[in-house]
């Protein structure tokens, strides 16, 4: 049975004066059983989240935003996958706006996905299309490409033990208040799990957790959440907002007593 998730990509928001206690208060109003949440903050508040976490709720997890590709070295301003061991559980890798800032591509995804895997970080893998490759049709060929790209030369049994959760975030959709239907989301999971196949995690297409994310609030959660294809949501602004992050893991809640995830 798949896990349903709700991940909060807090992105360039929040000090570590003030991160503990929105991580406090986000965990106590989402205490929903059966849904696994997780919190990633900027790098310099994962300490503070984490302490505060532990605390308040240790069933919250704590992810970073991203990792470098190597170990160590000289790469000035970089944090690696050891160095989080400790800090953090999971890590977002390939999130779009790295894509388009940092320059990542596919095969640099796939390296951070292979640190993230030995130092024991459960990966979120996002993927999406831009907007004007969903106008020319492509948006699946664009999302089987980037899996593709980005699981290429793992072992598929390494990538089943770590836990690979992926999440579906068209760009276009993202930080825009534009987000795509309930339906789109589900076409696309079908060809993620399809692509996981040929990735050879054949029968993982069926166990591996996707989420959408873009423009997710309270208000349209359930609308992908009644897909059965989907598995929860990546969440963004509204992520930063207890009432709309009370209200999306509430409504997964749902999902995961439907699944019969709850006891
Ligand atoms: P928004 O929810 O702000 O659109 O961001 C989505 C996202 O990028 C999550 O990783």
């Amino acid at each position: 049975m798949r896990d349903v998730i709700v991940a909060a990509n807090w992105k360039m928001h929040t000090t570590p004066t003030d991160a503990g206690e929105l991580a406090r208060v986000i965990a106590a109003r989402t205490r929903i059983a059966g849904v696994a949440r997780v919190i990633c903050p900027p790098f310099v508040c994962l300490a503070v989240v984490r302490e505060s976490l532990a605390a308040v709720d240790p069933s919250v997890s704590v992810g970073a935003q991203t990792v470098h590709h190597e170990l160590a070295g000289a790469f000035t301003g970089e944090i690696s996958a050891p160095m989080l061991v400790g800090l953090a559980t999971w890590v977002i890798l390939g999130h779009s706006e790295r894509r388009r800032d940092a320059g990542e591509t596919d095969a640099l995804i796939g390296r951070k996905l292979g640190r993230a895997l030995d130092a024991g970080l459960r990966p979120i893998l996002c993927v999406g299309e831009r907007l004007e490759e969903r106008e020319a049709g492509r948006q699946e060929a664009v999302v089987r490409q980037q899996l593709a790209g980005a699981l290429a030369g793992h072992d598929p049994a390494s990538l089943r033990g770590g836990g690979l959760v992926i999440a579906y975030e068209p760009v276009w959709a993202i930080g825009t208040g534009r987000n795509a239907s309930g339906a789109d989301a589900a076409r696309m999971a079908a060809a993620i799990r399809a692509g996981l196949a040929t990735a050879g995690l054949a029968e993982d297409g069926e166990s591996t957790s996707v989420l959408y994310g873009g423009s997710v609030t309270s208000v349209n959660i359930g609308e992908f959440l009644a897909e059965p294809g989907i598995d929860g949501a990546l969440v963004g602004g509204a992520s930063l907002k207890p009432d709309e992050m009370a209200g999306i893991v509430a409504r997964a809640g749902l999902t995961a007593q439907g699944r019969g995830l709850v006891p």
